[in-house]
């Protein structure tokens, strides 16, 4: 398999990047740029891409790579620090834009050489995405320049012969107006990259590993329903059939029929499905809790233990699956951001457990590639294509105490917003949307009578990675037909509100 090598040297875009060879069907990975030139070797890439990176290479702990990676006879592509990193590890001069006037952010109009193989198929003029305080103020031997604009001479620098490349710019992101072309170029005219890998090639070799890897063991996979466990389980349940025991805690916190979907989607496999029904020992233990961090905890706390109930009963295990993807490994390093809400995933179960090794055999995955995989492994579209939903359910969309009356509404709610969203044709151009009880009740006038009852909110976003999303703008005619079937249909509602806050200053879900 054909494989391009990305190394980190700590830009906010690395995971862009990789989404854009693989929207290539080239895969790769991303490595930390201390990655031993032997490893390197062993890993054997058709290209090596350095990324961007927050410091300058003449800061003494600046992050560097071991200079043997130039004499491998790969292609390598530089992006903003990673260009600097290579004009200067071969030589060249690295000084700093501001003195020189060449520092610039945003939007800029570059010139391209295109007789450079990167550039051959493009404008001779357009928009880059520049974010760089450095440049590359002398060429390395070898080096010429291939892109230039008003505030920089040297925009991008190449060595043809040795398959070297450079951009000050970010091709990777969509403000470069071709910068997609400019990867493309990379892997396949100077990476000579076929682009045939495909989920399914993915699917068999993970399947043979996992059978490699498991033997005559036991796996244990805590079951959610999310898009990331039930691809998880499809796999695994190929690659080891009954030697694969998933528990499913039911929580009481799901949507209307989602526990009977879950387990329906899996009754037709192989493999050994533990479906706990713990809805009233979750209920006690959040009756009369209000605090939305409380609440998480306690639904954290309480999963762990059924699971670990459960996994108990099932006795020691040989390993503990889970389903991790490459945003959560490429993220991991990270963790210096504030917490806002404490995500409770099944992501902080092996402690609890007995086992031996940890099972993550979609960790190489994105998001979009983990349900490609779900389709073709055969789960249901609906599973497989359905929203992100938090691991506390509705819990954190019910405002103040949680309590059946209070889930029975908001479920019924829901249910109507999203078939309402759904017959509108709208699921595409909405990434998440739901409805939430408010814990404010008001007057209302129902067939000549007075209502006291239950305000729905309806929440409908757009966003790209659900770190910031806009409210959608919805058609009036789908909001007025949810909030109609709603105040009718649910007993307990006469008022229904739209949310048109944005991420920030508020948070997707409610609490
Ligand atoms: P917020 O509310 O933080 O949500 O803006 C961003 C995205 O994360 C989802 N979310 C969670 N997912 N466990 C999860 O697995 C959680 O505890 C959790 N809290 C929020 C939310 O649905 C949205 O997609």
């Amino acid at each position: 398999m054909q494989k391009i090598l990305i190394l980190d040297f700590g830009g906010q875009y690395n995971q862009l990047i990789a989404r854009r060879v693989r929207e290539n069907h080239v895969y790769c990975e991303v490595h930390p740029c201390s990655m031993p030139i032997g490893e390197i070797r062993r890993y054997d890439p058709i290209g090596i891409i350095f990324t961007g990176g927050p410091r300058s290479v003449y800061d003494f702990d600046a992050p560097n790579a071991d200079t043997e990676i130039f004499r491998l006879g790969i292609p390598i592509l530089g992006i903003c620090y990673g260009c600097q990193l290579m004009a200067w590890a071969l030589g060249g001069k690295v000084s700093p834009a501001q003195t020189d006037g060449a520092r610039e952010y945003g939007k800029t109009n570059a010139r391209f050489d295109r007789s450079c193989r990167l550039f051959s198929e493009l404008p001779e003029e357009s928009v880059v995405w520049m974010s760089h305080g450095d440049y590359i103020a002398e060429l390395p031997e070898g080096f010429a320049v291939c892109a230039t604009s008003a505030a920089c001479p040297s925009v991008a620098v190449c060595d043809e012969e040795h398959g070297f490349y450079g951009v000050q710019f970010h091709p990777e992101v969509n403000h470069t107006a071709y910068g997609r072309e400019m990867l493309r170029q990379f892997l396949f005219s100077v990476c000579g990259a076929a682009g045939d890998w495909t989920m399914s090639d993915y699917r068999q070799k993970a399947v043979a590993e996992i059978r490699e890897r498991v033997g005559g063991g036991k796996v244990l996979l805590a079951l959610s329903g999310g898009v990331d466990s039930s691809v998880a389980a499809a796999l695994l349940s190929e690659a080891v059939g009954s030697q694969l025991i998933c528990v499913f805690v039911d929580h009481g916190l799901l949507r209307l029929n989602e526990a009977e979907e879950v387990r329906a989607a899996f009754s037709n496999r192989s493999l050994q499905l533990i479906s706990v029904s713990a809805k009233e020992r979750f209920l006690r233990r959040l009756s009369g809790v209000t605090e939305p961090e409380q609440k998480r905890r306690i639904i954290g706390e309480e999963f762990i233990r059924v699971f670990e109930e459960e996994a108990k009963k099932v006795g020691a295990v040989d390993f503990l699956a889970q389903g991790t993807i490459y945003p959560d490994v490429i993220e991991s390093g990270a963790g210096n951001a504030a917490v806002i809400k404490s995500h409770h995933n099944v992501g902080g179960l092996p402690d609890c457990v007995e086992f031996r090794e940890i099972l993550e055999p979609l960790r190489m995955l994105f998001k979009d590639e983990v349900r490609q995989l779900g389709m073709a492994l055969g789960l249901p579209e609906a599973l497989v294509m359905r929203q992100p939903f938090p691991g506390p359910g509705l819990a954190i969309r019910i405002i103040g105490e949680v309590t059946e009356e209070k889930l029975n509404i908001l479920r019924q709610a829901d249910a109507i917003f999203r078939e309402e969203i759904s017959l509108g044709g709208l699921q595409g151009s909405v990434n998440q949307y739901f409805a939430a009880l408010t814990n404010m009740r008001s007057v209302g006038v129902m067939g000549d009578a007075r209502s006291y009852d239950y305000a729905v909110a309806l929440r409908a976003v757009t966003t790209e990675d659900f770190m910031t999303a806009d409210w959608a703008h919805l058609p009036y005619e789908v909001m007025d037909r949810a909030s109609n079937r709603i105040v009718n249909e649910v007993s307990g509602v006469n008022r229904v509100l739209y949310d048109i806050t944005g991420k920030p200053p508020a948070t997707v879900e409610y609490e």
